[in-house]
């Protein structure tokens, strides 16, 4: 069964007092869901803490990134080991902002799923074309050549700590959202190279990400391949994030 998922992503935002006040809201209105949604909140490292007290156990809690080392001598670096120890239980990895700002390859995308799967953390691969990709008819080919690279090293028993967020690079933060058909085409190829490589397609769970916002929520969660979304700048406002949460089916 695949799990419906809507995790927010804070990116490098945040405070003390917005873990307090929105994730105390957020999981105010947990409750009265009845979609049966996982709503994940993945705040900077440094707060993972603070969400995971406010939220009382209703919400989950995740990592932005974690080393692709189990542990040593990587100064800055966090283990997937130790965001499990701190009551994590979903980890990004491979987001276009480590792609792009920090050489994150498929290569270190796979040492970094194999990390989390064996401590048994759900990885969110993130992958993604470019508008330049798209516009060159490369979309279907990078994104299929990002699912199979990053996720090389996961064993066959371990594909139920395994979601895919796809997030066109030129939808996040843009507020140019794909169109929900385009979105659903996507996501059925992805689930196509899924089973090419092997991987129970039918039961991951397949994210959408790039300028989900509460009035376009709904639309791109009706298709059949969109479990959910990976929300960025809607998950820092409350009420939106509540909206979104609601609009999946
Ligand atoms: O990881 C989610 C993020 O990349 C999407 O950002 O602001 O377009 O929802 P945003």
């Amino acid at each position: 069964m695949r799990r419906k998922i809507v995790a927010g992503n804070w990116k490098m935002n945040g405070s003390k007092d917005l873990a307090k006040k929105l994730v105390g809201h957020v999981q105010s209105e947990v409750g009265s869901l009845d979609n049966g949604v996982e709503v994940v909140i993945i705040p900077p490292a440094i707060y993972v803490n603070d969400v995971a007290k406010q939220s009382g156990g209703d919400l989950a809690v995740g990592i932005q990134n974690v080393g692709q080392w189990q542990s040593g001598a990587y100064t800055g670096e966090i283990s997937a080991d130790m965001a499990k120890d701190q009551g994590c239980r979903y980890a990004l990895v491979g987001h276009s902002e480590r792609r792009q700002l920090f050489g994150e390859s498929d290569e270190v995308v796979a040492a970094k799923v194999e990390r989390l799967t064996s401590c048994g953390l759900t990885a969110v691969v993130c992958v993604g074309e470019t508008l330049d990709e798209r516009e060159a008819g490369q979309a279907e080919a990078v994104v299929a050549r990002q699912v199979k690279e990053g996720l090389a090293n996961v064993a066959a028993d371990q594909w139920d700590r395994i979601v895919v967020a796809y997030e066109p690079v030129w939808a996040i933060g843009t507020g140019k959202t794909a169109t929900a058909e385009d979105a659903q085409a996507m996501h059925a190829s992805i689930r196509g190279v899924l089973s090419e490589i092997g991987a129970p397609a039918e039961s991951i769970s397949l994210l959408y990400g790039g300028s989900v916002k509460a009035d376009n929520a709904a639309a791109l969660f009706a298709e059949p391949d969109i479990d959910g979304g990976l929300i960025g700048g809607a998950s820092l406002v409350a009420e939106d994030f509540v909206s979104i949460c609601r609009s999946v089916p």
